[in-house]
């Protein structure tokens, strides 16, 4: 069987990859030449742990190429796995995908399964298959399934090899029995349903993950009023297994290229449908405030950032990525700017991009400790094993003033009373 991905993102460029690790030889196009490039030498465009020895692994296997017409013409399965980003009024933008659809259609020669991997609102497959059938070049049959991706960032290689499941939304037998022939060789539950069940289940399921840490993360801010523990709150719900034990982390919001803009996108499709999503609309809102937590939680020690040195320990959405997309530290650093703070930042992976953002008013840190050197306030944004692993006393040797505002709950509240600092985190006692 031959497959082509289109689209060479985290979703294209992982999936194709994977497949290969499967035994397929695949094609994966990318309209950027210098991607490509970078690729052919064994280079991966995008940061994922394991995904370069994955890369060279399977390099016979792998041919990457902007020719899509060579690369679409006798292939067996294509794959779509564009992005879908979000615009201005939180609709999801889908040119990518109606360019690749269109590219598909002018370039096959033989008749073909099309799979849309890229989150799309409900619907949209449908509009892709009409819109291949009227560009089509040659007479052939296309059969399109929607077949939604499930891997998250840092974990990306795991998630596609050994996924939770694999949705397969098909309107037609035969691309249901060639997806499933596809993913023979992988050990997952698979349900077969209609490809606008396939479609919603993406969405509803990142939004109830978004729903879910919204809520633990208000249950978090309630538990800091009344004197309650989220750790312990959040541990003894999540023996529950109606609930289960996993994203009931708090912290200072969800951010990344999926949550935020899912949310957004499936609630503005069901206002289109004149049919609003309260639920989502609360986790949306909620997000958006928990965001700025931590700025609010300096207001109690500070009035003003103006002239502190402030000292900024993780900035991209979630650890194990460079990626900053909706990442908190996007919100908090402007403000600090604004206030007039004398801002050192660190990130292990993420500060080339940051930089590219803030060439100006940071001053980018290669170690912890010459970040925290002389601060008077430190703020944690992303629960890098480095900040985990680094020892709390060693912030009040190197602070000028050892007060640490931790928006991931990095460390134990009872080291963190042996460490003698303030220690403020997110639902549970503040340390003095
Ligand atoms: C998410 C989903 O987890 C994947 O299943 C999905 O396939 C992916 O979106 C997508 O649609 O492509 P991702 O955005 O890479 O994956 O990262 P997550 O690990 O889900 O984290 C998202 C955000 O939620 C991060 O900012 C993280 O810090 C935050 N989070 C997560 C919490 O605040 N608390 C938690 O308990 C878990």
């Amino acid at each position: 069987m031959k497959i082509a991905v289109a689209g060479t993102g985290y979703v294209g460029l992982v999936t194709g990859v994977c497949l290969a690790e499967k035994g397929f030889s695949v094609s994966c196009v990318d309209i950027e030449e210098r991607k490509v490039d970078l690729m052919r030498s064994g280079i991966s465009p995008i940061f994922e742990p394991g995904l370069e020895e994955l890369m060279i692994k399977n390099r016979k296997k792998l041919n990457f190429t902007t020719n899509y017409k060579e690369a679409y013409k006798d292939a067996d399965v294509i794959f779509i796995g564009v992005g879908t980003p979000e615009k201005h009024d939180g609709s999801a933008n889908l040119n990518y995908v109606y360019s690749a659809a269109t590219e598909i259609a002018e370039s096959i020669e033989k008749d073909c399964v099309v799979v849309v991997k890229s989150t799309v609102p409900v619907g949209t497959n449908d509009k892709i298959e009409e819109l291949i059938k009227s560009n089509l070049a040659h007479n052939v049959k296309v059969h399109l399934a929607s077949n939604p991706e499930f891997l998250a960032q840092g974990t990306a290689l795991k998630d596609t090899l050994n996924p939770s499941r694999i949705v397969i939304g098909v309107e037609d037998s035969i691309a249901g029995e060639i997806l499933q022939e596809v993913y023979k060789g992988f050990d997952a539950p698979v349900l077969v349903t209609n490809r606008k069940s396939a479609e919603m289940i993406k969405y509803a399921s990142n939004d109830f993950l978004a729903l879910k840490i919204s809520f633990i993360n208000e249950i978090a801010n309630l538990c800091e009023i009344i004197g309650a523990d989220i750790d312990d709150v959040a541990l003894g719900m999540g023996y529950d297994n109606r609930i289960g034990n996993r994203f009931l982390n708090a912290g200072i919001g969800y951010g990344g290229s999926c949550f935020p803009k899912d949310t957004k996108a499936l609630h503005w499709l069901a206002n289109f449908h004149d049919n609003e999503l309260k639920t989502i609309k609360a986790a949306i809102d909620v997000n958006e405030n928990q965001k700025i937590k931590l700025i609010k939680k300096s207001r109690k020690y500070f009035n003003s950032l103006k002239g502190l040195n402030v000292a900024v320990l993780g900035l991209t959405f979630k650890p194990g990525t460079d990626d900053l997309r909706e990442a908190p530290s996007l919100v908090n650093i402007p403000i600090m700017l604004e206030d007039g703070a004398n801002i050192k930042a660190w990130d292990p992976v993420g500060m080339k991009n940051f930089q590219k953002k803030y060439p100006e008013g940071v001053t980018y840190c290669f170690t912890i400790e010459e970040t925290l050197k002389d601060a008077d306030l430190c703020f944690i944004f992303t629960e890098w094993d480095e900040v985990k692993e680094f020892g709390l006393s060693k912030y009040r040797q190197l602070m000028r003033n050892p007060i640490i505002l931790d928006g991931r709950n990095c460390y134990d509240l009872t080291s963190a009373k042996k460490a003698n600092i303030i220690y403020d985190s997110m639902g549970r006692e503040t340390i003095n």
